[in-house]
């Protein structure tokens, strides 16, 4: 038996009471029947639910065949997407890379991202790079008609072609897209890319445990079975309505801290390798629950380097706030603070100790300044930076923000409000189709 990720709420308690959270526990065994009866808002986008379970050892097997390709052939591989196309990968890969090494996952290629931004210096900076090196692409884009990625994906493979020639960069294209629609899918089709599908039933921000995230993460050397199966472990634990059930139980804290004015949740982690997947967890939450004029507002903080920019304002500003701790038990490597005969820096009294043992008393001790400054605090211990935990992780985060999404009465698995930035960026850049929005924009600027 694989150990767990843990929560712990007491620390709750001076705001809420265990009462206000139990007065919401018909609505998260409500959630997750609608979850699993496919009962609520938004339920033909729930595959994700038994994704892990029934994710195919031969699928598995084949994204590790596509990513060994890779691997053996490439110096670089590019995966281009945005939001749920990439944050997921990231993510995973972040937290389990080495933080300094040039190629991710020991001696494979560079794991790079682009399409998630259109900046201009950042994809001339890209194609400087790449400009001597032997690449690979991964196209991810479930819609296959996003802006920002497909942009990147333009730019990307009109080099490749022309470094390597068509045929080439052809078998180093690898695109991820609707079973059937979107212009990605029909241009893999006539170049004859390799294909992974997103399921029409996978939301974006729920799909890093589909090809999505999963040859990413592979392609960098890591281990998608362990990952998976970190997951299932999750998935067999959640699935009956329970006090021990850790996604209903994070589910309706955080709701009775929203009811009792605490509108903003920070994740805080103590570990700069946990940066992306705080990045990810905003985007899960933010765009499943901020919608109808409701729900609470995802921050993320990484400390210790965080307590000197934002921690003055979490100690002592508005009383609006709490926070989600993820603690890594166990960190991978050893190092030993040394003594100094001249101790002019007065550190000989942690002389010997492990860094860990300083940060985990900057971690507890900054839990109880926030908890004794009006804080409250959740904790999620997490045994280790491993597969098996990460997938654990992301199983939770995912299944907790669909009952979460259903306690605080929205569609958790829509994002109508990100449309909107689109349409008057098509009207601004006079995208046919777009003639009267272009009209009415410019009217305004
Ligand atoms: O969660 C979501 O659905 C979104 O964040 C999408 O993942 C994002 O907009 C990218 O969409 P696509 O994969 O269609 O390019």
């Amino acid at each position: 038996m694989m150990k767990t990720i843990k929560i712990n709420t007491k620390d709750v308690l001076g705001t809420v009471s265990e009462a206000q959270i139990e007065a919401l526990d018909a609505a998260a065994a409500d959630g997750l029947e609608k979850l699993h009866n496919a009962s609520g808002e938004g339920n033909d986008f729930l595959g994700w639910l038994d994704l892990p379970s029934r994710t195919s050892a031969e699928l598995l097997d084949d994204i590790n065949a596509t990513a060994q390709a890779l691997r053996n052939d490439c110096e670089a591989v590019v995966a281009i997407g945005i939001g749920g196309s990439y944050l997921g990968a990231k993510a995973v890969i972040e937290a389990l890379s080495n933080s300094f090494a040039a190629y991710r996952g020991g001696n494979g290629p560079a794991v790079l991202f682009a399409g998630q931004n259109i900046g201009e210096d950042y994809l001339y900076e890209l194609q400087d790079y790449l400009k001597d090196k032997k690449f690979g692409i991964i196209v991810i884009s479930k819609s296959g008609t996003t802006t920002e990625p497909a942009i990147a994906f333009r730019l990307l493979k009109a080099q490749l072609e022309a470094q390597m020639g068509k045929a080439e960069a052809a078998r180093r294209i690898v695109a991820i897209t609707d079973a059937k629609r979107g212009a990605l899918r029909q241009l893999a089709t006539e170049e004859g890319y390799k294909t992974y599908v997103i399921d029409d039933n996978v939301g974006g921000r729920f799909s890093v445990l589909s090809p999505v995230g999963l040859l990413p993460i592979a392609v960098a050397g890591f281990d998608i079975k362990a990952l998976m199966q970190g997951a299932i472990e999750m998935e067999n634990a959640t699935k009956e309505h329970s006090a021990d059930n850790i996604t209903e139980v994070y589910a309706k804290t955080r709701n009775a801290l929203y009811n009792a004015g605490k509108k903003i949740e920070i994740l805080v982690n103590y570990n700069p390798k946990l940066h992306y997947f705080g990045e990810w967890w905003k985007q899960l939450y933010g765009e499943s629950e901020g919608k109808d004029l409701k729900g609470i507002f995802p921050a993320a903080v990484d400390n210790s380097t965080d307590l000197h920019s934002m921690g003055q304002w979490i100690q002592d500003g508005e009383r609006t706030i709490f926070e989600t701790v993820l603690s890594v038990e166990e960190q991978a490597h050893s190092v030993i603070i040394p003594s100094d005969d001249a101790n002019l820096d007065g550190l000989n009294y942690i002389a010997g100790k492990h860094v860990d043992e300083v940060n985990k008393m900057a971690e507890l001790g900054t839990r109880i300044a926030h908890i004794d400054g009006g804080v409250p605090n959740l904790q999620i211990t997490i045994p280790a930076l491993k597969e098996e935990y990460l997938g654990q992780l992301i199983y939770f985060f995912e299944k907790a923000c669909g009952i979460s999404g259903y306690i605080l009465g929205v569609n958790p698995f829509n994002q109508p409000g990100v449309e909107d930035y689109k349409r008057n960026m098509f009207a601004l850049l006079e995208k046919p189709g777009y003639e009267e929005a272009t009209a009415a924009i410019k009217s305004r600027i």
